[in-house]
């Protein structure tokens, strides 16, 4: 930071929330991040979900009402875009008036200036407000890069482009993702869609948590079309890992039943924080565990099926089958470090963004069920562009179950998948050691941030 006539300035930085487990944990830790560069570091977030602040003492937060309850929203997954809409609309004049304060504090305290804002990208309405005052707004993306294609490339050129797409890229699909979101889009996917567009185009940068060497073709492609310049800062959990940021109790049982594990025996297996699945999905799932003899841990998060604990749909007989020891159930996974334990060999995920980059940072191979969204995308990624991963089919059978836990655990078919993820691991972790390209990237943040 800055000398000042003797004294030490300091810098804040506002980050803005938007109060949901899967973003609100690699928000925090881009705050943990920042606040080790020597920034201070505010935390405005809405009411709903809001972060516990004691796990961050050097962080002030501040809320501010969002109607979110009041407005009849649905928290349903699939409704996310009224949630999104309904949210930008509430917070805006609250963040504003938040916003005037701060700076008018600012006057007061010049040792310590606001000098930016980082918001999610899910909250666009903060780039206007930081536009109307002057300040530099940072637009933070939860997920995987290649999503921002769809805002960044013109929609004129979208089809022809992503028709021709490079090789890196044709994995993913990008065209056929395309005809899905263009087919009859509702006006309210329309006015997000612009929103958030015209939030990007007029932020001071991108804040992505994603690696260089991950997403190497659609980066560069972005860079292409956004004049705004990408950071690329990820994983942003290895770089902040002490950061605690789950809303839910996490059960560290599951830690000390991980102990009696042999080395990479374990299936660990979550569907995040939204997902939900259904009654007959959780039978066939129980039944392909019992039946693969593999030792698993196992989150049954409740809601995971609507209006259920979860644990009571566990089939009769499961329980013998199983034994004492071989399965492990929790509510709640403390899932960061249970994927850095050497007993877990391999991950059945839904494939939410920070659970791949959580589990290929450790080199634990993955089981793909997408449930909704980005996750479809993740998975083309994680199966067929980095090959790290087994598709499971999305009509759930516990005879497949079983064969694909084998196949990724055990079977010398799985022995590429696996050694493939170990290297992941490895390039990882050269990302975040001196001269990576997130450390360098990170350092490129800050030099901006100054010659701002
Ligand atoms: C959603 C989207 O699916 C995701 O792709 C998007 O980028 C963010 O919003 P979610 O479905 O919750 O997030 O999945 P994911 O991105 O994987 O985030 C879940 C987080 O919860 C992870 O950081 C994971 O470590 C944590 N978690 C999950 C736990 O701490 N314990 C658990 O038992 C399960």
């Amino acid at each position: 930071m800055e000398e000042v006539q003797g004294e030490k300035q300091s810098s804040r930085l506002v980050l803005v929330l938007y109060p949901f487990q899967g973003h609100i944990n690699p928000m925090l830790q881009l705050a943990t991040i920042l606040h080790a560069k020597g920034y201070s570091i505010t935390i405005i977030h809405p009411e709903f979900n809001s972060p516990n602040p004691s796990n961050h003492p050097h962080f002030t937060f501040i809320s501010i009402p969002d109607q979110l309850v009041e407005s009849g929203v649905s928290l349903a997954p699939g409704d996310f875009i009224d949630r999104v809409l309904a949210l930008n609309k509430n917070c805006t004049a609250p963040f504003q008036k938040c916003l005037e304060r701060m700076l008018d504090d600012d006057q007061k305290h010049p040792l310590e200036r606001i000098a930016g804002v980082v918001y999610d990208c899910f909250m666009y309405f903060v780039q206007a407000v930081a536009d109307d005052l002057g300040l530099p707004g940072f637009n933070m993306r939860p997920t995987a890069a290649a999503i921002l294609l769809f805002s960044v490339v013109p929609h004129t050129e979208q089809e022809s482009i992503f028709e021709s797409q490079i090789s890196e890229l044709q994995p993913l699909e990008l065209k056929q993702m395309l005809t899905s979101f263009s087919m009859n889009p509702s006006d309210n996917m329309k006015e997000m869609r612009a929103a958030s567009l015209n939030a990007i185009r007029s932020s001071s940068g991108i804040i992505a948590n994603t690696m260089e060497f991950l997403e190497h073709a659609a980066l560069s492609m972005i860079r292409q079309y956004s004049p705004a310049p990408v950071f690329t800062l990820g994983p942003f959990h290895k770089l902040a890992p002490s950061c605690s940021t789950s809303i839910l109790q996490e059960d560290a049982h599951c830690i000390s039943w991980l102990d009696k594990q042999a080395p990479k025996s374990v299936i660990y297996v979550s569907f995040g924080s939204m997902a939900s699945l259904s009654k007959q999905e959780i039978v066939e799932i129980a039944w392909g565990l019992a039946n693969s003899k593999q030792p698993f841990l196992w989150v049954i998060r409740p809601g995971l099926v609507h209006g259920s604990e979860g644990t009571e749909l566990i089939p009769d007989g499961f329980r013998q089958k199983v034994g004492d020891h071989r399965g492990f159930i929790v509510k709640w996974a403390p899932q960061r470090e249970v994927l850095a334990h050497d007993a877990v060999g391999g991950f059945w995920t839904h494939c939410g963004w920070n659970s791949t980059l959580e589990s290929l940072s450790e080199g634990v191979p993955m089981l793909c069920k997408p449930c909704f969204g980005d996750q479809f995308l993740n998975m083309k990624y994680i199966c067929y562009a980095w090959k790290i991963g087994i598709q499971v089919e999305s009509e759930l059978e516990r005879g497949k179950i079983q064969g694909a836990i084998k196949t990724l655990m055990a079977d010398i078919q799985g022995e590429e998948i696996r050694n493939k993820a170990m290297e992941l691991k490895r390039k990882t972790i050269l990302s975040l050691t001196e001269g990576g390209s997130s450390l360098s990237s990170l350092e490129e943040f800050t030099k901006q941030m100054l010659s701002i």
